[in-house]
This record gives C-alpha cells, sequence and structure tokens, in this order.
C-alpha cells in the first residue's frame, strides 16, 4: 500500500495533457468482444480499471494486448464464460459485459459489480432493458444469469438517466432484430463515444447524445480502429486544482464544450478562463466568491466533480451550496475535509461550504473522486504535507497523476505506507 504526500502552497503552472476518458475506455474495451475480428483501441489511459479489464477480456478467451496507449483486441475466441467471481468484482464497469456478452452470446453470467460503492448503485435499469429485448434474468447467489433464446428490439423508457444502462442496453441492443428504441436514455459523451465505436463496427445507432437512441439491430460486427475521447472529468479536476493553487494551467488535449458547466461555474467565482479549440488556459485570482452548484446529468455539472469542487469552495470568501442531484450521499470526502479545516456542513443531499483556511492533515481516500477532492485540498493548503491513503482508488481514474503535478511545479510524492 502507498500514501500520497502533498506539500501545499505552490501555485500550478504550465500545461498538463489530458489523456483518454476512462469512463469511455471501459465501455469500449468490452464493447470489442460484439465484433468477431480485431478492435484497436488508441488514446487509453494507463489505469488500474483498464489493467483490470484487459484480463477480465482475456480470461473471456480475447488475445488483448497494449503498446502504449494503444490497446489491440482480438476477439475472435472470446466465449461466454461464467464470470461471478474475482476480477469483475474490482470495478463498476464490468457490468458493461452482461450487455456485451448478451448481445454475442445470447448469455451471460457475471457477479455483482464491485468499484466506488459510496452508495447503493442499482442496476435495476439495465435488467429491465435485458428483459424487454427477451432475456430473462436471474440474481443466483449474487450472481446475475441473464439468457434469451433470441433477442429482440424494443422500446425501453429508463425511469432514471443512467449512463451505465443506456450503454449496456445499446450494447446488447446492437445485434438483437429488429429496433430498439431507447426513451429518456444518458446524454454524456462517453455514450456517443461507444456508439461511435459499434457504429464503425457496422452496427446501425443514432441520436447518441439526446435522450431517444435508436437502434437497428445487425447480424455480425468486425472490427475498427477508434480513438478515445479525453477524460473530461480529468481535465476538470486540474483546472480545479489550477484555480485552488492560484496558478496559470493549460489543460490541453481537451474538447471544451465537454467542460463548459465546470468552466461557466469556475468563471462564476471568478477563475479567469481562456478557451482554445483544443485547450483550456485557467487562471486563479486571490479572492473568489461563492456560489451555488448543481450536480446533475450531462450537459449539467458532473456528480464526479463534485467532490474536488468542494475542495475548491473552501477558497471562497463566502457560503457556496453544492446540491448532488445524481447520487444522495456521495459526500466520504468531508469528513476528511473537515480533519483538515474545511466548514462544511451536509443537509439531506447538499454540502454547505463556508470559505476556510485548510491546514495539512492525515487523511484517506474512500472512492476515487473523494481522493481527488483530498488531492486538490492538499495543493490548496498554504504551507505544510498533507498524507493522503487509500491512493489506489485514485489510481483507477487519474494516470500520471504525480508526473502530471510535479511538471506543474506541485510537490507531490508517494510513499509506502
Ligand atoms: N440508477 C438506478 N438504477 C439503475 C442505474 C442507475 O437507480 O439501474 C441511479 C443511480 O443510483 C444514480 C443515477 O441513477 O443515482 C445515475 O447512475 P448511472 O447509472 O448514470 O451511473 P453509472 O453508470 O453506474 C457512471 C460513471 C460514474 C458516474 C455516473 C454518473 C462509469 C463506469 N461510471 O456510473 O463515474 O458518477 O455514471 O455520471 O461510467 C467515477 O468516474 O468516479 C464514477 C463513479
Amino acid at each position: 500500500m502507498e500514501k500520497l504526500l502533498v506539500a501545499g502552497g505552490k501555485p500550478l503552472r504550465g500545461t498538463v495533457p489530458i489523456s483518454g476518458a476512462k469512463n469511455s475506455a471501459v465501455a469500449l474495451i468490452p464493447a470489442a468482444i460484439l465484433a468477431e475480428s480485431t478492435v484497436i483501441l488508441d488514446n487509453l489511459p494507463a489505469l488500474s480499471d483498464v489493467e483490470t479489464y484487459m484480463t477480465l477480456l482475456g480470461e473471456l478467451g480475447a488475445v488483448v494486448s497494449r503498446q502504449g496507449d494503444q490497446m489491440t483486441i482480438d476477439p475472435s475466441a472470446v466465449r461466454s464464460a461464467p464470470m461471478p467471481n474475482g476480477n469483475v468484482k474490482k470495478l463498476r464497469a464490468s457490468y458493461y459485459l452482461m450487455g456485451a456478452l448478451l448481445g454475442r452470446f445470447g448469455e451471460a453470467v457475471i457477479g455483482l459489480p464491485g468499484g466506488c460503492n459510496f452508495e447503493p448503485r442499482p442496476i435495476d435499469q439495465h435488467i429491465k432493458g435485458f428483459e424487454a429485448l427477451g432475456a430473462r434474468v436471474s440474481n443466483e447467489y449474487g450472481a446475475i444469469h441473464i439468457r434469451a433464446s433470441k433477442l429482440k428490439g424494443a422500446k425501453i423508457y429508463l425511469d432514471v438517466v443512467s449512463v451505465g444502462a443506456t450503454i449496456n442496453i445499446m450494447l446488447a441492443a446492437t445485434r438483437a432484430s429488429g429496433i430498439t428504441i431507447i426513451e429518456n436514455a444518458a446524454k454524456e459523451p462517453e455514450i456517443i463515444d461507444v456508439a461511435t465505436l459499434l457504429n464503425a463496427m457496422g452496427a446501425k445507432i443514432k441520436g447518441a447524445g439526446t435522450e431517444t437512441i435508436r437502434i437497428e439491430g445487425v447480424d455480425s460486427l468486425s472490427g475498427c480502429r477508434h480513438s478515445i475521447i479525453p477524460d473530461r472529468i480529468q481535465a476538470a479536476t486540474y483546472m480545479i486544482a489550477a484555480a485552488a493553487t492560484r496558478g496559470d494551467v493549460t489543460v490541453d488535449c481537451v474538447i471544451p464544450k465537454h467542460l463548459e458547466a465546470v468552466t461557466a461555474k469556475l468563471q462564476e467565482m471568478g477563475v479567469h478562463i481562456y478557451e482554445m479549440d483544443e485547450s483550456i488556459r485557467v487562471v486563479g485570482q486571490r479572492d473568489y466568491e461563492s456560489i451555488d452548484v448543481k450536480a446533475l446529468v450531462y450537459p449539467g455539472f458532473a456528480t464526479d466533480i463534485q467532490s474536488p469542487m468542494i475542495s475548491l469552495l473552501t477558497q471562497t470568501n463566502g457560503i457556496s451550496l453544492l446540491t448532488d442531484y445524481v447520487y444522495s450521499n456521495r459526500f466520504s470526502h468531508i469528513p476528511e475535509l473537515q480533519r483538515m479545516g474545511a466548514r462544511i456542513k451536509v443537509e439531506g443531499r447538499s454540502a454547505i461550504i463556508e470559505g476556510s483556511r485548510l491546514n495539512a492533515a492525515k487523511v484517506r481516500a474512500t472512492d476515487l473522486r473523494a481522493g481527488a477532492s483530498l488531492v486538490v485540498a492538499g495543493l490548496a493548503v498554504p504551507d505544510g504535507v498533507t498524507e493522503i491513503s487509500g491512493v489506489e482508488f485514485i489510481d483507477r481514474g487519474y494516470d500520471r497523476l504525480v508526473a502530471n503535478l510535479t511538471e506543474l511545479g506541485a510537490e507531490i510524492w508517494r510513499e509506502k505506507e
């Protein structure tokens, strides 16, 4: 086990290139098994969740290799093996194997997914979708058994806007017979990325990125080459860290449109932002206004960014309110921030954040974005070294974090616990 040490008080300065999106990668990798020939993914992030997915595909018979930021997946020998335990429990996105295996083989047996369990994360909408497509679904001793003699297109209305359910139904429906319509679909950029890959493989998907997605099933899919979109959550984290340290940072290789909600909120606080074609420059200021933030589904302010945003909101001159409308209790970072001197109260699904001076402390990350929040807070502390344990959570979603921050002038390093 390792811990992260952050000596605060250094304004971040420079340019940071942003890698491919984790939440796309962990859907694109399983999507590749729907094809019958080789899929190449470029701009792959170097993350532990991606490594776990490589192993999972190998266990199913795929030949997977990685050269730098490129992954080659030959799915021709994949079979539908039961995966009740082991690596599937290590990450949340293993649930995409349900849709992919169901689409390709008409059956899947998979353990309930693990990952960042910051609160109960049901998969009832995924199951509703599979059942609508004609599958029988049962939970036997903690493993989900999904079987269909024939998958048939259907009209599916999602009761909640869910990224995972939208992608999972899209995966299965791609090889169903007839037309599937997903209503009240999620609109996140990662959904468009998955649809782009599937269409390049020969699928017929229209409407990804809107609330209605139409999928005309096809008999077979073949390999292709695809470049993963930039990670908007990593980019937003560096933007927030730049503002929190009163630095001057350009996040490069990004799609500025994906970051509009964050840009707008930072500007409202008084941060100076300059948008270019594929980069955004963030210039921090000494004084910030307090603001209200609502975490919503895309194109709203992402729930994955509320945790680092709360750290930044401790740096304003007033009282800010952040309400998370996606998850009701994703606040495990708050007691840790309180240890660092933050004055924050939680009421229901809202955090009330009073501007305060942070101090260095020993804190623990209990999930990925909570970890990011503590890194931002550690960087914003005027002096002293913050010790963050639970680094394995941060490694799931931030590649080259220490190297990137060091290049931006931060004093941050890892040590054995
Ligand atoms: N929900 C249901 N039933 C379902 C599915 C979801 O009630 O069947 C609820 C959830 O409890 C939640 C809301 O719907 O309140 C949205 O959940 P969603 O399904 O969209 O989340 P997810 O697909 O499991 C992905 C990301 C998360 C991100 C959320 C929301 C991946 C692998 N994970 O999760 O990312 O927070 O969408 O945008 O794509 C992270 O990167 O740290 C992370 C947790």
